[in-house]
């Protein structure tokens, strides 16, 4: 494998591994993405001062976020479903964050929960709120994140109605994910997706705050399932555990 040394490198490879309605979901933007793409073209408009003839030894963009040190101007943005692309990803994404100096903000449609990630790190994480119309929901994540030592609590405002993706309904995505089996018929239901079905089907009005460890579970059982052959994680073609249909 050639050397990463571009985001479009890590697009590539990530085509190559990713469930397809899964990548998508990253990928694309909603409606026609007029706004995906002005927001790459403003990106593209930054243009970096070069400076010459200063002494570039101990270059620093070090700054401070909402009152915490970071050693860059950048931090990760929450996404959701995260850890349905590589397991353990928002752990992993928060662990990358501080090794780099930087903070991690967990959406709350992640698949490890608050409790996990903010254990994965030393320093305190951001945590981001969708204020689902069941408010006892919203006052629980906020007790949990505080209990978790979150430091900042960001509130998503924009999703009282969501954008139309197409490449979402074609790929019969649903967020949050909805659990249907892979199983042929008559072949025994692994418990673990058994289980989960029900805790995926509970709309966005969901009981359990985050997606929790359903589906690092699924995974795990589909590793050991004697009932044929374990998909890869990364196989397109029983892209499990997002969503094959609709609801
Ligand atoms: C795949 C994907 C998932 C996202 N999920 C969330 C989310 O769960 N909660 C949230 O508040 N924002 C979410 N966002 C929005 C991002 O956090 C960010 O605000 C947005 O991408 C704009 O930043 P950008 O211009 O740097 O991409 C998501 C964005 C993407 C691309």
């Amino acid at each position: 494998m050639p050397p990463i040394t571009t985001i479009e490198d890590l697009r590539v490879l990530a085509k190559k591994r990713v469930p397809k309605a899964l990548f998508d979901y990253v990928d694309g933007g909603s409606y026609d993405e007029n706004t995906l793409r002005a927001n790459r073209k403003a990106f593209m408009d930054i243009t970096l001062r070069q400076r010459a003839l200063v002494d570039t030894s101990k270059r620093d963009i070090s700054t401070t976020m909402l009152g915490e040190k970071v050693s860059m101007p950048v931090a990760l943005a929450p996404t959701g479903m995260t850890g349905l692309l590589h397991g353990n990803g928002e752990m992993l994404a928060a662990q990358a964050a501080e090794k780099f100096g930087t903070k991690f903000c967990l959406s709350t449609l992640s698949i490890n929960t608050v409790e996990e990630v903010a254990g994965a790190v030393n320093n305190p994480i951001w945590f981001q709120l969708y204020v689902f119309k069941d408010r006892g929901f919203a006052r629980q994540m906020i007790d949990r994140a505080k209990a978790a030592n979150v430091s900042t609590l960001f509130l998503t405002v924009d999703l009282a109605y969501r954008g139309q993706r197409h490449a979402d309904i074609k790929n019969g995505l649903v967020v949050p994910p909805r659990m249907t089996t892979f199983a042929e018929p008559g072949a025994p239901v692994c418990p673990a997706v058994d289980r989960s079905r029900a805790f995926f089907s509970c709309g966005l009005s969901f009981e359990r705050a985050q997606l929790g460890g359903a589906a690092a579970r699924v995974r795990r059982c589909r590793a050991s399932t004697p009932a044929g052959p374990a998909a890869s994680p990364h196989s397109t073609r029983r892209s499990a555990p997002a969503a094959r249909r609709g609801p």
